[in-house]
């Protein structure tokens, strides 16, 4: 049985996504669940999120001797960029139930592979598509080897703001995204190329699936069924009227039901539509305060400097991020169903 797969994506930067996915990963620890989160950004900020500097200069500059250990992502696919195979990833153990496959800035030198391998996936000759296939789906194989050692309920996948190659093998590894998306003309607009391109992107799977009779491997379905948006209400600029962004607000259910459920006709959709699982607030001085502790906002203490009204912005997060969680959970508990 393999792990279901969710990917917060959106192919604008800065919106959000490694932040949410960096709370999430720690809610589902504090509610009992087991979660494993991997790095497909090649700027590997969730890893930056996650470990110490120290460590990350270890496990991306490794003496010698510890050269070939498949430390990150990267190092876990990249005997395939040869003649090998992927090497179990060695995951690292954030908490016992919380376990991270690092990013590597050397993934960006993949896209080219994954690129080539696309196209090749839809050769005619069955003997030649293992290789391939294997490319393709790299991603996935080491995210459910990862989930399988520590026997885990959900992946979390943080994946970077494009849509090239890398990110289309990540969201074949996908079975359910997320978009976090701003109030703004740019998160309209990123939601009409973002719908038709997850359209695209599984209906080519499915081409590629019918067009190897015989895998001799588990392979993804690729079904990056939408669950929702999650609406960042941190990227509102402080000084605009409230009106121009309740206007944005208003857009949102329609150009969501329309370009990423594929509907036609979704009429004047309610402002509360079901699909949008979550408003966050902007957590102010809270958010750098937990990247410097190194925590989610909503584990803040005293000591961390939360005190006063902070204290009371942390039970907020809490909050929210439980109530995001939960939301989450039901929804993909409906899908799998
Ligand atoms: N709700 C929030 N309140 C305050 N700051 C936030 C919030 N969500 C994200 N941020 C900040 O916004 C910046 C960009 O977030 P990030 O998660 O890196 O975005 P992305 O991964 O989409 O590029 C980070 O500095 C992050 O701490
Ligand atoms: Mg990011």
């Amino acid at each position: 049985m393999s792990a279901p797969v969710l990917t917060f994506f959106n192919n604008k930067g800065g919106v959000g996504k490694t932040s949410l996915l960096f709370h999430l990963a720690w809610m589902y620890v504090q509610m009992g669940k087991r979660v494993v989160a991997i790095d497909l950004d090649p700027q590997a900020n969730l890893t930056s999120a996650f470990l110490a500097e120290e460590l990350l200069e270890e496990l991306w500059d490794p003496p010698a001797s510890a050269n070939t250990a498949a430390t990150t992502i990267y190092r876990a696919i990249q005997p395939l960029t040869k003649v090998g195979d992927i090497q179990a990833p060695i995951v690292q153990r954030v908490h016992p139930r919380l376990h991270l496959v690092p990013g590597d800035l050397a993934l960006a030198g993949f896209e080219d592979q994954l690129s080539a391998a696309w196209t090749a996936a839809m050769d005619s000759n069955q003997n030649n598509l293992y290789r391939h296939f294997r490319l393709l789906t790299a991603f996935w194989q080491v995210a459910q080897m990862a989930a399988s050692n520590l026997q885990a309920d959900l992946i979390l996948a943080d994946v970077g703001p494009n849509l090239g190659a890398i990110n289309r093998s990540a969201l074949i590894a996908t079975d359910h995204v997320a978009i976090p998306l701003a109030a703004d003309l740019f998160s309209l607009q990123g939601l009409r190329n973002l719908g038709p391109t997850l359209t695209v992107w599984r209906a080519d799977w499915r081409r590629r699936l019918d067009n190897w009779t015989v895998p001799d491997f588990d392979l993804p379905g690729g079904d990056m069924r939408p669950l929702g948006y999650i609406l960042m209400q941190h990227m509102e600029r402080l000084s605009r009227p409230v009106k121009a962004y309740e206007k944005w607000v208003d857009r949102i259910p329609s150009t969501y039901c329309e370009n990423v459920l594929g509907l036609k006709d979704c009429g004047p959709v309610l402002r509360d539509d079901g699909n949008c699982l979550a408003r966050l607030k902007h957590f102010r001085s809270l958010a750098p305060m937990a990247q410097e502790a190194r925590k989610p906002i909503f584990e803040l203490s005293s000591a961390d400097g939360a005190i006063g009204s902070h204290a009371m912005a942390v039970r907020d997060a809490w909050t929210a991020f439980n109530t995001l969680a939960l939301a989450v959970e039901a929804k993909i508990g409906q899908r799998q169903t």
